[in-house]
C-alpha cells in the first residue's frame, strides 16, 4: 500500500474514533507523492503577509486544489459534515477552518513559488523575516473574492505538516453555561486568536494561554492595548495586532466584544 492510501486509511480510522479524546493528526504526503494522483495548478493571490492596507502585493504559487486533496485524504463526504479541518504547523500554530468555508471559497495547498524564488515570506504583522512556508501553505482565492483580503492572514496557515478533521468548536466556544448570544464573538476569537491561544483547552499551541482566564486578569485598557498595539507594551513581541486592514473603529469594537465574551465564559480549571 502506498503512503497516500495509508494516510487516507488512518484518517478514516481517526474519524470513526470521534467524540472521546482528541485524535492525533495525520501527516500530509509530500508534494511528489501527491503528484501521482493530483494535478498541480499555478495560483495567484494577494499575499496577506506582505500586503498592507491599500497596498496589495500579489504572489504566484504552485500547489494542489485543497478540495481535491482533501477528497483524497478524507474521502468524499467531508465537505457536507458539520466539522472543522485542523491544520497543524511545524511551529505549533494550529488553524481550524470550518469545512463549509471550502464550499464557498477556492483554496490551494501550495508548496513552491511559481517564479522559483525561495518558498518563504516576511510576516510583517509578526515582525518575522524570511519565514519558511513549507511543507505546505494554505492560500485562498482572494483575487476572485476580494472580500477575503480584509481578513488578513489569519486563516492562511503555513508550515502545514499535518491535518485532521475535528468536531465543530461550538461546545468549547459556546458551552451550555454561557448566558447570552455570543455567536459572533466566538467566531471572532476563532478567526483572530485561537490559532495561537486557547479557550478552556481548545485552540492552538503556539502560545497556549487560556484567554478566558487572561481576559479576567486584564482590565479593559490593557486588554485593548494588547490587541491594538502590542508593540507599545512589548517591543518586538510576536503577538500580532488586529489587522490594520480593518478600520480602527472596527478593531476597537472587536476588542470590546472579545473582552466581554471571554469574561462571560465559564472558566474551566
Ligand atoms: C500568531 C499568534 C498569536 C495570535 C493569532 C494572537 N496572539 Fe496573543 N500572544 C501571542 C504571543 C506569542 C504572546 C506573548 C507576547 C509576549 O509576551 O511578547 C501573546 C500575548 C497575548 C496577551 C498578553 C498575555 C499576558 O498577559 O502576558 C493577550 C491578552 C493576548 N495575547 C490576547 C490575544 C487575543 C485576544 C488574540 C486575538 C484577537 C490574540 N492574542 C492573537 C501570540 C498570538
Amino acid at each position: 500500500m502506498n503512503s497516500l492510501r495509508l494516510a487516507a486509511l488512518s484518517l478514516s480510522v481517526l474519524l470513526l474514533g470521534f467524540g472521546a479524546r482528541p485524535v492525533p493528526a495525520a501527516p500530509l504526503p509530500t508534494p511528489t507523492e501527491l503528484a501521482a494522483t493530483l494535478k498541480e495548478e499555478q495560483v495567484t493571490v494577494v499575499e496577506p503577509h506582505l500586503s498592507k492596507a491599500g497596498k496589495p502585493v500579489r504572489r504566484s504559487y504552485r500547489g494542489y486544489p485543497a478540495r481535491a486533496l482533501l477528497d483524497q485524504l478524507l474521502g468524499k463526504g467531508w465537505l457536507s459534515a458539520d466539522t472543522e479541518i485542523e491544520f497543524r504547523a511545524l511551529d505549533g500554530y494550529v488553524s481550524r477552518v470550518p469545512t463549509q468555508r471550502f464550499a464557498r471559497y477556492k483554496a490551494w495547498l501550495v508548496f513552491a513559488r511559481a517564479d522559483g524564488g525561495p518558498f518563504e515570506v516576511d510576516n510583517l504583522a509578526q515582525q518575522e523575516k524570511a519565514v519558511p512556508l513549507g511543507p505546505f501553505y494554505l492560500v485562498w482565492d482572494n483575487v476572485g473574492h476580494p472580500e477575503l483580503i480584509k481578513e488578513g492572514g489569519s486563516v492562511w496557515p503555513y508550515q502545514v505538516a499535518q491535518l485532521r478533521l475535528t468536531p465543530s468548536s461550538r461546545t468549547a466556544l459556546l458551552p451550555p453555561g454561557l448566558v447570552g448570544d455570543f455567536k459572533a464573538q466566538a467566531a471572532l476569537a476563532q478567526q483572530y486568536c485561537l490559532s495561537c491561544h486557547q479557550i478552556n483547552g481548545y485552540g492552538g499551541d503556539k502560545m497556549p494561554l487560556n484567554l478566558a482566564e487572561r481576559a479576567r486578569l486584564l482590565d479593559a485598557p490593557s486588554w485593548r492595548q494588547w490587541l491594538i498595539s502590542p508593540q507599545s507594551l512589548r517591543p518586538g513581541t510576536a503577538m500580532p495586532a488586529l489587522p490594520d486592514s480593518l478600520p480602527l473603529a472596527e478593531r476597537e469594537r472587536i476588542t470590546r466584544q472579545l473582552h466581554e465574551y471571554l469574561r462571560a465564559l465559564p472558566l474551566k480549571p
